[in-house]
């Protein structure tokens, strides 16, 4: 995305001037603030919402083929395919050297797993597909987890309470409020249900760039951290081990994170919107 475009509606819609004011209040209190280029004016809300409906239907594509037998390869194509024919771009695609177009993590895989041929999905596998959608210019993301034919009720419980980790901290990030609101709302989640909370990932601003301030961590303290901002579009996307919270990157691709202790994990992720009332959910 060129710079100058947004540079240029940055111009025509301005931050509210009542928003300014309490960002200056805060200030004086020297909480941590996002730098306004990032505050998302209606123009690029509107274009990044027409991103997260697309990459809702991207994952409503893969939900409706994914199954036994198939390989993350199949799961690679169907995102690509079915994202080229929405006019859309897959992000992941030759992101920092980055193979594919979409991340596809089974079972003790973290985060960042690489589709491949050689890589089939099993009867009682967990897996989650990561699609992050391009459209005009504008990002989202946003993440599911599947269940592949019959589960282990610990994996069937792990996905679940996973969503509802996202859930708590989704419910966290309201308005001037603070990215260690919501890290302290999914930690608390997960850790009441046993679960372990991986630190060194987390979720981040979203839109105009793949990855923006802030990092989102989901383990803080309550009211420290950046503060959630109106017209701040961010992601939340919570990564639960039922082991152990360490992981480590895969030496052979330099991408893929497993747990350490081998662990099964799962992620959720969702981009929302901060509003003056509360926050929207862009890729539902
Ligand atoms: N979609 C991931 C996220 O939630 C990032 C993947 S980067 C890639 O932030 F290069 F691996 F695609
Ligand atoms: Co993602
Ligand atoms: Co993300």
């Amino acid at each position: 995305m060129d710079e100058l475009l947004w540079r240029e509606i940055d111009e025509k819609e301005p931050i509210p001037a009542h928003i300014l004011e309490r960002m200056e209040e805060m200030r004086k209190h020297h909480k941590p603030l996002i730098d306004p280029a990032y505050i998302k004016r209606p123009t690029m809300i509107e274009g990044i919402r027409r991103a997260g409906a697309v990459n809702t239907a991207v994952l409503d594509e893969v939900a409706k083929h994914i199954r036994a037998g198939m390989s993350t390869q199949d799961i690679d194509d169907i995102v690509r395919e079915f994202t080229h024919a929405q006019g859309a771009i897959c992000a992941p695609y030759k992101f920092e050297g980055y193979p594919k177009s979409v991340c596809t993590s089974i079972n003790n895989e973290v985060c960042h797993g690489i589709p491949s041929r050689l890589r089939k999905l099993h009867d009682g596998d967990i897996i989650n597909v990561d699609c992050t959608t391009i459209l005009d210019g504008y990002y989202a993301d946003a993440s599911r987890m599947f269940m592949i034919g019959s589960v282990s009720e610990a994996r069937r419980k792990l996905v679940e309470e996973t969503k509802k980790c996202l859930e708590a901290g989704i419910a966290a990030a309201q308005p001037w409020a603070t990215v260690g609101d919501i890290g302290y709302a999914t930690a608390k989640y997960a850790h009441s249900h046993g679960y372990s909370v991986v630190r060194e990932l987390g979720g981040h601003g979203v839109g105009l760039e793949f990855h923006e301030d802030p990092f989102v961590a989901h383990i803080g303290t309550r009211g420290k951290g950046m503060v959630l901002v109106p017209g701040m579009v961010i992601t939340i996307e919570p990564m639960i081990n039922i082991g152990k919270p360490g992981v480590y990157i895969d030496d052979y691709n330099g991408w893929t994170i497993y747990t350490k202790d081998n662990s099964d994990s799962a992620q959720w992720e969702h981009t929302i919107l901060i509003t003056e009332t509360g926050n929207e959910i862009l890729t539902y």
